[in-house]
């Protein structure tokens, strides 16, 4: 029997949920331990919140899940059928089409246009001016994602509204469950529509200009998906969801990096040490052998996970340690529970890079998840966080306006909210 936190007799714990999931989670692992649950209206939501179990659930159990209903009914709105999105039965073979966009070799053919993204954006910081760190690295991130994997420089604004416009929609409606469903006619169903046809937009012309160039010697991922048996439906919904995939979360966990970073000088000495030897543009194999600033990007993520809660629903009833799943479960994964076990984690809550020196048991962090649904992206994201640190230190030092750590919003992804920095001039 797994056992269930207190809630009101009808709408179980949903005044939590809305108000405060992280803080609805945390309850459950208190609570009732390393498998406990917890109940909205009549759906029933089972927190796995053991490494070893959580391991077991997302790598030995993958055939038998589909992602969670929150994947697949909102995320879904707007990524359709993409890679994050997808049913379980076509995903292997999409993943093989996307795959060499991905390769090792790839990304390190990517790196000098990220790393002219992320100079060009660095070299225009003035200085004395105060800025909304998040939504500089939202910016550039976009730009990253348009000149890595499209080639070309995207419609930062009108993608930025797009994408904060639809994780605003699907945060609203994972708030209130209960609520119309996104078919009802109304104003909700109007801006999601509004938002897709942005996103179609941007996709339909980044197509268009492809098709017209002549034998195209690109390699990037639009390349690659070109060359893949999808159609247009099926392109469309893979870039959009590489394009917001590959943006949103790197943002946040550049912000929460950054911002932890200014909680902590002598981190912050270790990491200007470290990177002081670094050649003006670094090779992949420069910003490889960074062992002091992997460990700070890690223990980054392992505080603020981007990707707060991973959801899975069972297809088949399964036996998970000694607990029985039957079919149609909701099981959720939270790193961010996870990656907080006291007897794991000496002090969780403190932010202490150096802990990553030492193995750690499997599974007890998963910042990109596991399995066969594990990140496609988690190398060129690690690359990135590296470039742009190292960009950043060499020019500026970002003060915070309000010293301490901004507070967190649980969207789809774990933003920090209102980060505002001074722009200094690196001594
Ligand atoms: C710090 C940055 C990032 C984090 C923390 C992150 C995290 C994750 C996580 C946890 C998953 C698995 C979700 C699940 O199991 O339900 C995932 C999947 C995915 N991510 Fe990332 N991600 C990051 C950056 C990126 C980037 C930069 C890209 C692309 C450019 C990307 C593309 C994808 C794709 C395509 C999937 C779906 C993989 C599949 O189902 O086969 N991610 N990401």
């Amino acid at each position: 029997m797994i056992p269930r936190v207190s809630g009101t007799p009808v709408l179980g714990n949903l005044g939590e949920l809305r108000r405060d999931w992280l803080g609805l989670l945390t309850r459950v692992a208190a609570e009732c331990g390393d498998v406990g649950s917890f109940r909205v209206g009549p759906r029933v939501g089972v927190v796995i919140n053991h490494p070893a179990l959580a391991g077991e659930l997302l790598v030995r159990h993958a055939e038998h899940l589909e992602k969670g209903p929150l994947l697949t009914r909102l995320a879904r709105l707007y990524m359709g059928d993409g890679l994050i999105t997808c049913p379980q039965a076509g995903h292997a073979e999409a993943r093989a089409h996307l795959a060499p966009a991905f390769t090792p070799r790839a990304i390190a053919r990517a790196l000098p246009g990220i790393q002219a993204c992320v100079d060009a954006a660095v070299e225009a910081l003035e200085p004395g001016s105060t800025i909304d760190v998040h939504a500089w690295l939202t910016r550039l991130a976009i730009a990253i994602v348009g000149r890595a994997l499209v080639g070309e420089d995207l419609d930062a604004p009108a993608l930025e509204r797009a994408a904060t416009d639809a994780l605003r929609d699907i945060n609203h409606r994972i708030r209130h469950p209960l609520a119309a469903p996104p078919w009802w006619p109304g104003r909700r169903r109007r801006q999601a529509r509004a938002t897709n046809r942005t996103l179609d937009a941007l996709v339909d012309a980044v197509l268009a200009r492809r098709r017209a160039e002549a034998a195209s010697s690109r390699d990037d991922a639009v390349a690659t998906l070109l060359a893949a048996p999808f159609d247009d439906r099926a392109i469309r919904d893979h870039l959009v969801t590489l394009v917001l995939a590959g943006f949103e979360t790197a943002a946040s966990h550049l912000a929460w990096t950054l911002a932890l970073l200014a909680t902590r000088p002598d981190v912050e000495a270790d990491f200007l040490q470290e990177i002081r030897r670094l050649p003006a543009q670094p090779s992949v194999d420069d910003l490889d052998a960074l062992p002091r600033t992997a460990r700070i990007l890690e223990e980054s993520l392992r505080l603020y996970p981007p990707a707060h809660t991973l959801g899975r629903k069972t297809r088949s009833p399964l036996t998970l340690g000694p607990y029985a799943l039957p079919a149609g479960t909701v099981a959720l994964v939270s790193p961010w529970l996870l990656h907080r076990r006291a007897d794991v984690f000496a002090d969780p809550e403190r932010f202490e890079p150096e802990r990553f020196a030492a193995p750690l048991p499997r599974y007890a962090t998963m910042p990109f998840g596991a399995g066969p649904r594990v990140c496609l992206g988690a190398r060129f994201a690690t690359l990135e966080a590296r470039t742009v640190l190292v960009a950043l230190a060499r020019r500026v030092r970002l003060v915070p306006v309000t010293p301490g750590l901004p507070p967190a919003e649980t969207l789809m992804t774990l933003r920090p909210v209102g980060f505002l920095a001074r722009v200094e001039a690196a001594g």
